[in-house]
């Protein structure tokens, strides 16, 4: 347990404490409604031969790809392999992609990756992501970290905490590096229905510009993470999947022969991603929906704090925030991110992360947030912020 998280328990011990980094769909009101799921265990219940296979059920697989079909973007059956979750996604990919090569992942990043790749025993390398481009892919550093003997490059889009998407441009200008390089593309588009600005028809919410969709063109290899933790609100039925837009190839081959090791999805849970994808696209609009609402009253909320210095999120349900160093000092009688957090903690009971957990290591001490909480706990912890930075520090 690090120093924070004793001050969080220390202060527990004496009442509640606001998480602003809170991440879990039900405590923030955001459930997979029931009738999806008596419609899925109705339809797995009346389909009871359970045939093992390393893609998955194959009427799964076909809803997904349905899925991908009316975002325009190609994609067969064969070419989806379902998983019990993104995380076991990135396993299977770490362990199988180009030999020992590692994987180049984007800095900041959710600490969740290195942390996968470490139990492959692999050591990742970084590209940057450009703080003063509102997180923009910073591409002279992928460049160097595929001059380093990167195995793929990694894309988180919408990105976790940054709270941007890559535009088709860089996606494009990625798939085209990689290509050049002989290295697949990994996407991880897990939040790609949470953007703001998209079109999304009455029935199905629209979503951010895939890699899938580029990579073909350039003949790039690409693997994207996907699942229904995030864009359906449900990470209890743990059913991700990774898609490819080169199903005859042999990594793909290969990372099929490492699933059949795991065989990780359960039967019900393949029901209920082929429920949803078929008749619960109302469900997934209207999850996109309340999250871009719990994204404006953030903005909103996060405007009236004149000392946050914040990257304005347009897409996922995080966003990252800078204090100037001296007036963080000023308020806190310190600039580091850590001891801010637990000051945080300790006099507000406000708990949000600091940046340094995500690789963020900037002059001013940096923050991350997420707003899919409730409203009305994002603006209390957005007031209690608000309140520490009015204070002087004693
Ligand atoms: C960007 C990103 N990818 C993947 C995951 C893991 O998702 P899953 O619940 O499908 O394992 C997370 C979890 O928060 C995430 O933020």
């Amino acid at each position: 347990m690090n120093r924070l998280h004793r001050a969080r328990v220390d202060a527990e011990k004496s009442g509640e404490v606001l998480d602003l980094v809170d991440t879990h769909f039900g405590r923030a009101g955001l459930h997979l409604p029931e009738t999806i799921v008596e419609r899925a265990f109705r339809q797995w219940r009346g389909e009871p031969d359970y045939n093992a296979s390393a893609l998955g059920r194959l009427g799964t697989r076909r809803a997904i790809a349905d899925w991908y079909g009316r975002h325009k973007i190609n994609v067969e059956a064969e070419g989806v392999l379902l998983t019990a979750g993104s995380t076991l996604s990135y396993h299977l990919l770490f362990a199988t992609l180009p030999g020992d090569r590692p994987p180049a992942l984007p800095k900041p990043a959710y600490p969740l990756f290195e942390e996968i790749a470490t139990l492959n025993r692999i050591q990742p390398v970084w590209y940057a992501l450009d703080p003063g481009e509102n997180w923009r892919i910073d591409r002279a550093s992928v460049e160097r970290a595929i001059r380093r003997g990167a195995g793929c490059v990694v894309l988180v889009t919408p990105n976790n905490p940054c709270g941007t998407a890559v535009d088709a441009d860089d996606l494009r200008w990625v798939c085209g590096v990689a290509a050049a390089a002989g290295i697949p593309v990994v996407s991880d588009e897990v939040f790609a229905t949470f953007t703001n600005g998209l079109v999304s028809t009455p029935e199905a919410p629209g979503r951010a510009p895939s890699a899938l969709a580029c990579g073909s063109s350039l003949g790039t290899d690409v693997f994207v993470v996907d699942g229904l933790s995030k864009s359906a609100a449900a990470p209890e039925v743990k059913l991700g999947w990774i898609a490819t837009n080169n199903a005859h190839g042999t990594l793909w081959r290969s990372i099929e022969f490492a699933h059949d090791a795991y065989l990780s999805t359960s039967a019900f849970a393949e029901h209920v991603g082929s429920v949803l994808l078929r008749h619960g696209l109302e469900h997934l609009r209207s999850v996109a929906v309340a999250v871009a609402a719990r994204r404006r009253a953030f903005l909103r909320g996060a405007a009236q704090i004149e000392a946050l210095k914040l990257y304005p999120p347009a897409a996922g349900i995080h966003a990252v925030f800078a204090i100037e160093r001296n007036r963080a000092a000023e308020a806190f009688g310190s600039a580091d991110d850590e001891e801010i957090a637990i000051e945080l903690v300790r006099r507000e009971r406000l708990f949000l992360h600091p940046g340094y957990l995500y690789g963020i290591d900037m002059e001013d001490p940096h923050f991350v947030v997420s707003y899919l909480g409730r409203e009305e706990t994002t603006r209390d912890g957005l007031n209690r912020l608000g309140a520490a930075l009015a204070r002087r520090s004693t």
